[in-house]
């Protein structure tokens, strides 16, 4: 089955001086969805921003806002997401003791609710939490740095939750996240991905447009 697939830039490989310019070029050049890593230097070893960015990014852009916590507590500022612009916000597992409630908060905000797993963590911690995801990420890095090479091992988490979605016949994305470029992204999309998060792949080449089609298995 083909499914139209999600390319998501991820901000954190932008240039931080010029965050304007750099959203409003990817959309030009065809992204989907911005991903927007938020790391607080206590869940992941990284620190990088927060809602006030997120919110005075949201006037330069009409792509989907792509919301990936990686912050603990996470719940506390759920509210401050989804009011500077989020439309998914995705939270890690272990990010908290109550995900099912998070999930439910996300929702409740009106937005779309994701989880994410690290490459340590098994398919089977979404299980219990399906009916409430609109998203499930699959990280193929241990989160907190871009640039990191692509885990190999998490290919078949990837297909395994394919079945598991397939299985609900509701709509959930299936999102990749870490060391995706030209050369790894047919492995995540033949996998069952699909949408892929690119940080380095896209703002670390000279032509954003290029780069995005070349994601995609096209030219620009
Ligand atoms: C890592 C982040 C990723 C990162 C991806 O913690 O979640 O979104 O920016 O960067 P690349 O594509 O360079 O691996
Ligand atoms: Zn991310």
């Amino acid at each position: 089955m083909t499914r139209p697939l999600i390319i998501a830039p991820s901000l954190l490989a932008a240039d931080f001086a010029r965050l304007g310019e750099e959203v409003a070029a990817i959309e030009a050049a065809g992204a989907d969805w911005l991903h927007l890593d938020i790391m607080d230097g206590h869940f992941v070893p990284n620190i990088s921003f927060g809602p006030a960015v997120v919110k005075a990014l949201r006037r330069h852009s009409r792509m989907a806002f792509d919301v990936h916590l990686m912050i603990a507590p996470a719940d506390p500022y759920l509210a401050a997401f989804a009011e500077a612009g989020a439309d998914l916000i995705s939270l890690h597992p272990e990010a908290g003791p109550h995900l099912h409630r998070s999930l439910q908060t996300i929702r409740a905000l009106g937005k779309k609710a994701g989880v994410v797993l690290n490459p340590g963590t098994p398919a089977s911690a979404v299980a219990p939490v399906l009916d409430l995801v609109d998203l499930i990420l699959v990280m193929t890095v241990n989160p907190g740095f871009g640039g990191q090479s692509f885990l190999q091992s998490q290919l078949p988490k990837i297909a395994e939750l394919r079945r598991m979605i397939d299985a609900t016949g509701r709509e959930i994305h299936l999102q990749v996240d870490g060391g995706v470029t030209e050369q790894t992204a047919p492995l995540c999309i033949q996998a069952g991905a699909d949408a892929l998060v690119a940080g380095t792949a896209v703002f670390g080449k000279p032509d954003y447009a290029a780069a995005i089609a070349a994601l995609r298995g096209k030219r620009a």
